[in-house]
């Protein structure tokens, strides 16, 4: 896959053991397959591996990087993955498997890549109904990322064949499961201490989960009343340095993103220079994007460099993030 999402043959694979082991084969290798959820379907890849994330932007042509939503197995599984409160264990209880996304803080034993979690301390996580999708789940053992297997601006697939329509030579395979029953996607609330947020309203109404928990949702991110924990529902990731876009040269004690094979003047004698990607491919440069951030904030630099992106493919995803990171102080 180019940062244009080259062309490729898309199988679409029959709801049978045959088809389940390809689609896992294929998500394990790093490749990209939608599969039909009780919602939606999603276009799906190894949530554990951002080069494979970062073709699920490629394929959508998203010009953003928003956190995913990562699939599981079971609760148990999920709980690897994220740390959940008591309102968040009886929630997962109470409506897992089924059309529920909780965004909960991230476990240390987390294994979902930064670009998936868009570079936040959090993770957004559900166990779908579909028994398709949680076979496809149970084989490939691994969180499957996976947003709504569309083009960026369509609407979202109930399918195999709306799938095709947009994704048809950008994806490896699609497993064809009949039609989605819900028709909406999950319902998302975060329970990152104190009340519990909803992030989203969808498949499961506001009432049930209201009733189970015996409180009402507090509006998120933006309406809530109650203040945040630090760093955590923030909707996207800033470093704490000051982001330098399009450096020209650079100075001893600054902190470097390169991209491509030149760097800006003075980056050889820098305090610590770290590559996106020596080749130029945008794709990989996605990969790295967030922890290469955090790597170079780490290193207590007041400012980040960054060379020039260009703005084609998943630059203009790349480019988005970083200006948003310039412009936060
Ligand atoms: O029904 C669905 O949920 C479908 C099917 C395929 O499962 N999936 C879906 O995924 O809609 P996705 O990745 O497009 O959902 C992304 C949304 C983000 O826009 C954000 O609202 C929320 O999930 N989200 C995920 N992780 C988050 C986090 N760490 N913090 C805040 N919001 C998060
Ligand atoms: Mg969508």
């Amino acid at each position: 896959m180019n940062d244009l999402g080259s062309m490729r043959q898309t199988e679409r694979l029959t709801s049978d053991e045959a088809g389940l082991a390809h689609a896992a084969e294929v998500l394990r290798g790093g490749g990209l397959v939608a599969f039909p959820t009780e919602t939606v379907y999603g276009l799906g890849a190894d949530a554990t591996d951002a080069q494979a994330v970062a073709g699920i932007y490629a394929a959508k042509e998203r010009p953003s990087f928003n956190p995913l939503i990562s699939h599981l197995d079971s609760f148990g599984s999920a709980r690897v993955q994220g740390v959940f409160d008591e309102t968040a264990r009886r929630l997962a209880e109470a409506f897992w498997p089924g059309p529920l996304t909780l965004v909960v803080p991230v476990a240390p034993t987390c294994t979902i890549s930064d670009l998936a979690r868009a570079g936040l301390d959090s993770v957004g996580l559900r166990v779908p109904a579909h028994p398709l999708a949680h076979a496809l789940l149970q084989k490939t053992g691994r969180p499957v990322a996976a947003p709504s297997a569309n083009r960026s601006g369509r609407v979202s697939p109930t399918d195999a064949d709306h799938v095709l329509g947009d994704l048809d030579g950008r994806i490896d395979a699609v497993l064809d499961g009949g039609s989605s029953q819900v028709g909406v996607e999950s319902t998302i609330v975060a329970c990152l201490g104190g009340a519990p947020r909803l992030l989203r309203p969808g498949g499961i109404a506001r009432e049930a989960i209201e009733a189970l928990i015996g409180m009402k949702l507090e509006a998120g991110p933006e309406g809530g009343k109650s203040p945040l924990a630090p760093g955590m529902l923030a909707s996207h990731y800033a470093p704490r340095a000051r982001v330098h876009l399009n450096a020209a040269s650079v100075g001893a004690d600054e902190a470097v993103l390169l991209f491509g094979p030149e760097a800006p003047k003075g980056a050889d004698a820098a305090r610590i220079t770290l590559n996106l990607s020596k080749n130029g491919d945008l794709v990989e440069a996605a990969a790295h994007l967030f922890s290469y951030l955090r790597q170079l904030d780490a290193s207590g630099a007041a400012t980040i460099a960054v060379s020039p992106i260009p703005e084609t493919g998943l630059g203009e995803a790349i480019n988005d993030r970083l200006r948003r990171a310039a412009a936060e102080r």
